[in-house]
């Protein structure tokens, strides 16, 4: 019976190998900062809130100027096409059809092109400040093409957190069956039928357009020869200039960053640490996201991921300011679960569970929630 999140992690576990469970099961080093995206959201209490008309719930809102079903957004993330074949396909179906926007990730396995042959609703698309500057311009002008509504400019991944699990499981792009991992990979035959030996294996959007890439097998080696260590704030304003339409900066953990992300023109920051899998001993997304709120002051809409897997999680975050929050994780073990129907239940899950939350606060929709709704420590 598929009840919560937590439902669909469990079922993603039986479905997929190991190796691209915990790619996104886990966060970086010691994971200390993963755990505290998830723990510093559960410390938080409801005030809840009794005989107020809460008959007529409407969670609308709306992310950088399109309008959205609820508060909620899909995450760019990394080789979501290996969690199910055609993921990133699958997963921007589910957003479109239930009203929420949904961000391609460069990293993905389906190519720009391929999500928009295949789908009908605009979606974001995302990127790194790579070394190759004409390839950012490239990823740009792909996005324009498909007629992307926003780009999401990713700020905090100039080098790469070591995410342990991941060489320690002999996770590589495209994966392959090894001894070690045949085992794993033998039990799960739908997964190997459609993923190991389907259509789509590598990054779709990369493979054969940047130089000096044959060879390159880990996610760690990609980022350390082809993304940008020396990024700056100029480059922001560079990617702000060729990109004409909404603009969003993910990676903003600090308010000196969200006032900085604010001045380079950004339409809305993501506050984020990546889900903990960068800097570990990075403080919860959740701790900070109210000195950022107040630190942009209503400038650019204010974004929210790390540790969201429930409409209660939802609430807190907005709570707190954020506009919306995002799900990466969630979104992969939906997925991996189920496929469409799979991330679409994850997305309907959390609707109810927000829709309840706000009644049981006594909060008719979600403009009107505010910190009122949370108990002070
Ligand atoms: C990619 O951005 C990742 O976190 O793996």
């Amino acid at each position: 019976m598929i009840l919560s999140v937590e439902d669909l992690r469990e079922l993603a576990k039986r479905r997929i190998p190991r190796a691209i469970f915990d790619y996104a099961d886990g966060g970086a080093y010691e994971e200390r900062t993963m755990r505290r995206n998830s723990a510093d959201l559960d410390a938080l209490s409801f005030r809840q809130r009794v005989m107020v008309d809460v008959s007529n719930i409407s969670l609308a809102t709306s992310f950088v100027g399109a309008a959205a079903s609820m508060p909620l957004g899909i995450a760019p993330t990394g080789l979501a096409g290996l969690f199910h074949a055609d993921g990133e396909i699958l997963g921007a179906r589910a957003a479109a059809a239930c009203g929420i926007p949904f961000c391609l990730s460069t990293m993905s396995i389906c190519s720009i092109e391929d999500v928009r042959a295949a789908t009908q609703q605009p979606f974001w698309f995302q990127q790194y400040l790579m070394k190759d500057r004409g390839f950012n311009q490239e990823l740009i002008d792909r996005a324009a093409a498909a007629q992307c509504s926003a780009l999401m400019l990713t700020l905090d991944l100039q080098v790469i957190g070591e995410r342990r699990r991941d060489p320690r499981n002999g996770l590589t792009i495209p994966p392959r069956l090894t001894l070690r991992n045949a085992v794993d990979v033998a039990s799960r035959p739908t997964w190997a039928l459609r993923v190991l030996f389907g259509k789509r294996r590598t990054f779709g959007n990369l493979v054969g357009r940047i130089g000096g890439t044959s060879g390159i097998r880990t996610l760690a080696e990609w980022t350390n020869t082809q993304f940008d260590a020396s990024a700056n704030w100029r480059d922001v304003e560079w990617v702000r200039s060729r990109w004409p339409g909404k603009l969003i900066l993910k990676g903003v953990l600090d308010a000196e960053d969200a006032r900085l992300g604010v001045a380079a023109g950004a339409d809305a920051i993501v506050v984020s640490n990546h889900g903990g899998r960068q800097l570990d001993g990075a403080p919860s997304t959740i701790s900070v996201l109210q000195e950022i709120v107040d630190a942009v002051g209503g400038r650019c809409e204010v974004l929210f991921d790390g540790g969201i897997r429930s409409g209660q999680d939802i609430a807190k975050a907005l709570a707190l300011g954020a506009r919306g929050a995002l799900i990466g994780k969630s979104f992969l073990f939906a997925l991996a679960a189920a496929g469409e129907a799979g991330v679409r239940k994850a997305i309907e899950i959390m609707r109810n569970e927000l829709r309840v939350t706000l009644a049981l606060t006594g909060t008719a929709n979600v403009g009107a929630v505010g910190p009122h709704i949370l108990r002070r420590p």
